[in-house]
């Protein structure tokens, strides 16, 4: 049975879906604590140039595999190169969405549920309420749960209908009313009394934090914000058109990526500063953290707190949802081809397959000691996806793109069969076959402390 393939209907489409993607909680949660835990501008400065070093060419990478085979992620890898193991690296990449999907939605289904609290005003009450707050709640058996599958299963409400109606809609309508809401709250956030500090956190960077083990999270972090690595590029790029300009889409994704991630920086440290609050503290930061933070700034008039929370975590929610549904996709797309099922029945696959790892992860950080390795199963799983399969399935990509693929079919793909300048298209290569796969290798053997 031939199974119909959805496309994106437009441009702009294409750039929304897969910069909704690319922005997520990874710029808005993970970003800033990383670079509050990792010296600030100094994080940032290693992190912008492996986004632009690194992660462009190997974003590119993956859009030449994915539009090249109109596929899903296996099957493409397996089209390119004619039957040879290299779709291992397509299976790779679904099973780290689908982890990452799983631990993901756990603080997805955070900020849902800290969407309701702030909406019905629970978020009311001093710093140690608040900290109680986060900690009863996120240490309950049952709570975190049903938010966290909750969002899976909105998630796969949207996936269900389609790449169009689905995916792209969603996106259009979300990635907009997202940045609104982020600009607004840059702009309350740095008129706060004594937000300087907070800007300056960012711009100035103190080197004395760096190390070996910053460069692999500024790697991983960077893979991770551009969902890079996960064959969610390679398989939203089998929707884009024959017309797409693969260079282009990609440097204005990771451009828009690293400027949410900044925007979100600023909306972050300037209100944390402003009421004496340190930019280290971790994960919970805008759990914790946060809530107070808007009730002290603004509490001369309490009516713009509450409305300043309510759209803070409408934000992480919108943020969020558009990148689980890319990360639901790669799955849902791969169960519709390889297992000719309807779109419907795959999405309640990948559902199932993420709901048991959200479950694990949201009781391994409260009510249960679920640890592997050591490490909570939520740690381990963001730890192994982020800092080892994603790195991994990215070089894996550049090498096979680099070294393997035919000449012709990446200079057909660069320059859309002679209709564009292949002007960058040396670079690019060069950075496939060299600079990304050593860079990466070395940070590796950092990592192991082989060098
Ligand atoms: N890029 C997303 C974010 O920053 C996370 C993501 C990772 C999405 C992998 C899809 C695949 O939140």
């Amino acid at each position: 049975m031939k199974t119909e393939r959805g496309n994106f209907s437009s441009k702009l489409g294409i750039v929304l879906a897969t910069a909704g993607s690319a922005v997520g909680l990874g710029n808005v949660w993970r970003f800033p604590y990383m670079a509050g835990e990792n010296g600030g501008a100094a994080f940032i400065l290693i992190y912008i140039a492996c986004i632009f070093v690194l992660g462009v060419p190997g974003m590119l990478s993956e859009f030449i595999v994915g539009r090249h085979a109109q596929a899903n992620a296996a099957r493409a890898y397996d089209k390119l190169s004619g039957g040879k193991p290299w779709k291992l690296v397509g299976y790779l990449g679904i099973l780290t969405s689908t982890i990452i999907l799983g631990f993901y939605s756990v603080v997805a289904g955070w900020c849902l549920q800290y969407l309701f609290a702030s909406v019905a005003g629970q978020l009311g009450g001093d710093a140690h309420y608040v900290k109680n707050y986060f900690q009863e709640f996120s240490s309950s058996a049952v709570e975190p749960v049903l938010w966290g599958v909750g969002f899976i299963i909105v998630t796969q409400w949207v996936v269900a209908r389609g790449v169009k109606a689905g995916i792209e809609r969603a996106s259009k309508f979300l990635m907009p009313i997202l940045l609104i809401l982020l600009l607004v709250l840059v702009v309350a956030s740095c008129m706060l009394p004594g937000a300087v500090d907070g800007i300056h956190f960012l711009l100035k960077p103190d080197f004395s934090k760096l190390s070996g083990g910053v460069l692999i999270e500024a790697l991983g972090q960077a893979f991770f914000s551009l969902s890079l690595g996960t064959a969610c590029l390679c398989t939203y790029a089998s929707y884009f058109t024959s017309q797409t300009n693969l260079l282009r889409s990609a440097g204005q994704i990771a451009l828009l990526d690293t400027l949410i991630a900044i925007l979100a920086g600023l909306m972050i440290f300037p209100a944390a500063a402003s009421v004496g609050v340190s930019p280290d503290s971790g994960p919970s930061l805008i759990f914790i953290t946060l809530p107070n933070v808007f009730q002290q700034a603004f509490a001369a008039v309490p009516a713009v707190g509450y409305v300043v929370s309510v759209l803070f975590y409408a934000l992480l929610v919108f943020a969020a949802l558009t990148s689980t549904i890319s990360m639901h996709e790669i799955g849902t797309a791969f169960f519709i081809e390889e297992l000719h099922l309807p779109r419907r029945y795959s999405a309640w696959i990948v559902t199932t397959c993420a709901s048991v790892i959200c479950v694990l992860s949201a009781l391994s950080v409260g009510a249960f000691d679920l640890k592997l390795m050591g490490m909570a199963v939520m740690d381990f799983c963001d730890q192994l996806t982020a800092n080892v399969m994603l790195p991994l399935g990215g070089m894996l990509t550049c090498l096979f793109v680099g070294w393997y693929v035919p000449r012709q079919t990446v200079s057909d793909e660069f320059t859309n069969h002679g209709a564009l300048s292949n002007r960058f298209l040396a670079a690019y290569l060069f950075a496939v076959r060299f600079v990304c796969p050593v860079c990466i290798m070395l940070i590796f053997l950092h990592q192991l402390g082989v060098i």
